[in-house]
């Protein structure tokens, strides 16, 4: 250790770039692809209820506390705990975060490069004509080929690759400028046709109208392991990130606006699916399945479908790739500053490593089957336990960690750039992260995991 260079760190330009960039963390396939379908398999409107109480109670105070451990040590999660609480164990919470971010990697990667699958379908007209059955079986023999997701999946994993190569430069920040306010444009025109498709209201029942007798401790675990996914938050995402962020840097209201976007999409996508859900009388619980099959159901009923289609599963290759960029950025910054390995070096070896974990996983629907851990192929295995274990424990520890152990003037030295912006918040947020969200989580967790 040592050989590396921390003056030469990297850092975001402009206070745009940093929440175009932590934006783009959060905003990807966990609004657009998992939120819809959790929702739809956990009951609806009760669910999102809970998942907003989550995202302003728990999702908010996680996130300004990351950020503050990354801009604070501007290091990687191993390397701010090592420095931030030397000779203490806390530095196993960047270890889990590095577990982590491999995992999510190997099964993002490979959604993402079903989008890939569906942007070239759109291209040959493959929807066309096709029924909200046959859609589903088209989705359904995909993803059961072996060769074809691996394929897609090792395309996408370059892409990610080759843009962490050159530095989380200026290309990404100024692209994501562009890209985000479009994806956003797109989704409102799907919710309007989605939303004028005969029988859609009952989807709109679904969304807002909470039954509150389907609240159960799973329903519960369920939100809040997808709020912590959806903000890229609990595995060390946004210390990284934080470590880019310049000194005068308004952390609390950052976090504030990424929440609030990635909230705003995840609705979105809601309204845009569900409506269509029900208009096509296709099961809220499809899985995994859902967004894939109904979007191209709403394509195939507007004119210009084509077009449409085409850019939205652009746009959505684009979010899920700014997302993992900044996951494959954490195994690389901790590679590169702990293990004194060249920047280059450390992406060869982690996206070797994730080729080939991945690629195990994209084949779990295909040839791999069979291979079960718990009752769980390798893919929802690794979808489950980031978001509903890994993410969580690294957040209560992270919480935990400056709400305790952390001193006190320095978590407000951050937070109020050294006493230059005021922070009437701060007891709110000293007892969220002391008390509420650590209690919350654990019990939560527990309870979802039948553990009380
Ligand atoms: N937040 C991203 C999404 O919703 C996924 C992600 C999870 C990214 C964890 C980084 C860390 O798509």
């Amino acid at each position: 250790m040592g050989g590396f260079d921390f003056t030469k760190r990297g850092s975001f330009g402009s206070r745009l770039g940093v929440l175009a960039a932590a934006a783009g963390s959060a905003v990807g396939l966990g609004n657009i692809w998992r939120f819809p379908y959790v929702t739809g398999e956990n009951g609806g409107g009760a669910f999102i209820l809970v998942y907003l109480v989550i995202v302003f109670a728990i999702g908010i105070p996680v996130m300004m506390s990351e950020l503050v451990i990354g801009r604070r040590s501007r290091r990687n999660p191993v390397g701010a705990f090592r420095i931030l609480a030397p000779n203490k164990p806390w530095y196993w919470v960047g270890v889990m975060g590095i577990a982590g971010a491999f995992m999510i990697m190997a099964f993002y990667t490979v959604v993402a490069g079903w989008t890939l699958e569906y942007l070239y379908q759109t291209v040959i007209g493959g929807f066309q004509g096709r029924d909200s059955d046959a859609l589903k079986q088209m989705f359904e023999g995909f993803r059961g080929e072996s060769l074809r997701p691996a394929l897609w999946f090792a395309v996408f994993l370059l892409a990610t690759s080759g843009i962490v190569w050159g530095g989380v430069r200026k290309g990404i920040e100024n692209s994501s400028k562009i890209m985000m306010p479009l994806l956003f444009i797109l989704l409102i025109i799907l919710c309007i046709k989605s939303l004028t498709l005969p029988g859609s209201s009952k989807g709109l029942v679904f969304l807002f109208s909470p039954d509150f007798s389907k609240i159960t401790g799973t329903t519960v675990l369920m939100a809040l392991g997808q709020a912590f996914f959806s903000l890229s938050i609990g595995m060390g995402t946004l210390i990284t990130y934080g470590s880019y962020i310049p000194k005068d840097n308004n952390l609390a209201l950052t976090s504030v606006q990424v929440s609030m976007v990635d909230l705003l999409v995840a609705i979105l996508a809601g309204v845009a699916i569900f409506p269509a859900v029900f208009a096509f009388d296709i099961s809220p619980k499809s899985g995994e399945a859902l967004t894939f099959v109904v979007l191209p159901g709403i394509f195939n009923q507007m004119t210009g479908g084509m077009i449409f289609s085409f850019a939205f599963f652009t746009l959505l290759a684009i979010a899920a790739l700014t997302s993992t960029v900044s996951v494959l950025e954490v195994i690389v910054a901790y590679l590169s500053e702990q293990l004194d390995l060249s920047r280059r070096m450390a992406i060869i070896i982690s996206t070797a490593a994730i080729f080939i974990v991945g690629g195990a996983t994209s084949l779990s629907s295909g040839m791999f089957k069979g291979i079960k851990l718990f009752g769980l192929n390798i893919f929802d295995l690794f979808n489950f336990t980031t978001a509903n274990i890994l993410l969580p424990l690294g957040g209560l520890f992270l919480v935990a960690f400056l709400g305790w152990f952390f001193p006190q003037k320095h978590t407000k030295d951050e937070l109020s750039n050294g006493g230059t912006i005021s922070i009437g918040y701060y007891r709110f947020f000293i007892i969220t992260i002391k008390f509420i969200a650590p209690a919350a989580i654990a019990l939560v967790f527990l309870n979802g995991l039948g553990i009380i």
